[in-house]
């Protein structure tokens, strides 16, 4: 079942990491507004009482806030909507390239608001900067799903998460008032995310096209074949080949598959219904809730140093996708995915219970804290990580392009809902906002429990036929076996 080897060699890395740089923006501009809420807020305001010579009414500084927030994941939703128009005409590597220019002018756009005394240049800045984020979520799991070998795709696709993640920290650390976080300094804070794409571009060009997009998508069998040989270390690619080109003839049996293809069809109906579930599963977690407002809800939680606990939120967070890195390839998506959403589950509820009754005991701030923590650890255990790359898994070559466009809009949909409506449902909920997110946790892991086949170490045919064989009879337990065969 297994092809290719088990090798990291310098080419693998160096395509893995330097796709990689993409995940770091999408998670720096994901962590970089939440320590620094209080300080551009008063910008907000002080440019507010510039232009109509009152300070800001708290409802419409709540709504600027949400939408200052949000717009990224707008930006989010066109910019993953729109993967399959790059990657078949340009090629995994190219379309990657090209997206840094969407980096630079948010760069510039959102790095001199404040000069110019305009919050526009900031919402639009965070727009453009989704739409590269948005880009970023379709290429880069499909490029490092392409390049990495079989018994490798798992941990690898976590790198994804890691790029985020590690992202998310140091945005958070950046964002510390003796660092950058400054009422001086904030305009560099958010213009920073020039520099990974100065590296990103620099780098692209040293890595191989996708082997997969040069077989099947060009044609090109010996251009293929020499990527491929460096990016294993070996000459003998045969395996590789071989499987490579079982899937291109599937493929040209199917055609090119479009949007509403995927869902009429019922080969493919299955795999885009569980590719969105699991991606709206890992949003409507509220875990943005986290990464966007935690230095608030710490705050509110009477937590003495909020923006501290907000670095720890992200410290955890790197830690547990690192273990997540370990044990992804031994323990399977399917349970990693299930423990990940019982224990945010039961954090939230531990959350809620705390948060109501810190009136009563001071002491409950801490709990608070550790409910937080033990939410982010759950989350990048599998939530986090495998949504992202589980879709490359799900399906073919043909209609891979068109599945990534929809999950990874259905993904920044959901963000964009948690972003935009949090703060509003938390005024009307108070503590018990998180019970919200407890009922939609349990709701995914029902359906995780009795829909999502385990894709580990199986081949991206293997478990497209697996999809066809179950098409008469698509029960659990038939995909399970067949998920639990094929490791054998
Ligand atoms: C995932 C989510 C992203 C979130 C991050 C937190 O990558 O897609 O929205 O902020 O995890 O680590």
């Amino acid at each position: 079942m297994d092809s290719g080897g088990k090798q990291l060699t310098f080419q693998l890395m160096l395509a893995v990491g330097t796709a990689v740089i993409g995940s770091l923006q999408f998670g720096y501009n994901t962590g970089v507004i939440n320590a620094p809420q209080a300080t551009i807020e008063a910008f907000y305001n002080a440019t507010w009482i510039d232009r109509y010579q009152e300070p800001i009414p708290k409802n419409s500084l709540i709504t600027l806030w949400s939408v200052s927030v949000s717009m990224f994941s707008v930006g989010g939703m066109f910019g993953s909507f729109s993967v399959g128009l790059f990657v078949n005409r340009f090629g995994r590597r190219n379309s990657m390239l090209m997206a840094n220019i969407l980096a630079f002018i948010a760069a510039a756009l959102m790095g001199f608001s404040k000069m110019c005394a305009s919050w526009e240049m900031l919402i639009i800045g965070r727009f453009v900067v989704g739409l590269y984020s948005g880009l970023s979520t379709g290429f880069v799991p499909m490029y490092v799903g392409e390049v990495a070998p079989t018994a490798m795709r798992g941990a690898l696709g976590t790198l994804h998460q890691l790029g985020i993640v590690i992202g998310i920290l140091v945005a958070q650390v950046f964002g510390i008032e003796a660092i950058m976080g400054n009422s001086t300094l904030w305009p560099f804070l958010l213009g920073f995310t020039f520099i990974p794409a100065v590296l990103q571009c620099v780098l692209l060009p040293f890595c191989p096209e996708s082997p997969r997009y040069l077989l099947i998508n060009c044609n090109e069998e010996s251009k293929a074949k020499s990527v491929l040989k460096k990016l294993r270390g070996t000459n003998d690619v045969s395996a590789d080949m071989q499987e490579m080109k079982e899937e291109s003839r599937q493929m040209m049996r199917e055609k090119r598959v479009t949007i509403p293809e995927l869902f009429r069809s019922p080969l493919y109906r299955q795999p885009i219904i569980i590719a969105i579930m699991l991606q709206l599963s890992q949003q409507l977690s509220g875990i943005n809730a986290v990464f966007y407002y935690s230095t608030r809800i710490f705050e509110k939680a009477g937590v003495e140093q909020p923006v501290y606990a907000t670095i720890g939120t992200g410290v955890v967070n790197v830690a547990f996708t690192v273990v997540s890195l370990f044990v992804v390839e031994r323990a399977g998506r399917r349970s990693l995915h299930l423990l990940g959403l019982l224990g945010m589950a039961i954090s939230a509820i531990l959350m809620t219970i705390a948060l109501s009754l810190l009136e009563q005991l001071s002491w409950m701030s801490y709990v608070t804290i550790v409910a937080i923590f033990a939410f982010v650890a759950f989350f990048e255990i599998g939530p986090g990580p495998i949504p992202w790359f589980i879709v490359a898994e799900l399906f073919s070559q043909g209609p891979r392009p068109s599945a990534f466009a929809v999950s990874g809009f259905c993904n920044w949909t959901a963000n964009f809902i948690v972003g935009m409506g949090f703060q509003y449902v938390e005024e009307l909920c108070g503590p018990y906002v998180f019970i919200i997110f407890t009922v939609l946790l349990i709701f995914f892991f029902i359906f995780t429990f009795f829909k999502v086949p385990e894709t580990k170490g199986r081949t991206f045919d293997d478990i497209a036929a697996g999809f066809r064989a179950g098409l008469d009879k698509p029960s659990p337990e038939e995909l399970n076996s067949l998920g639990a065969d094929s490791q054998l």
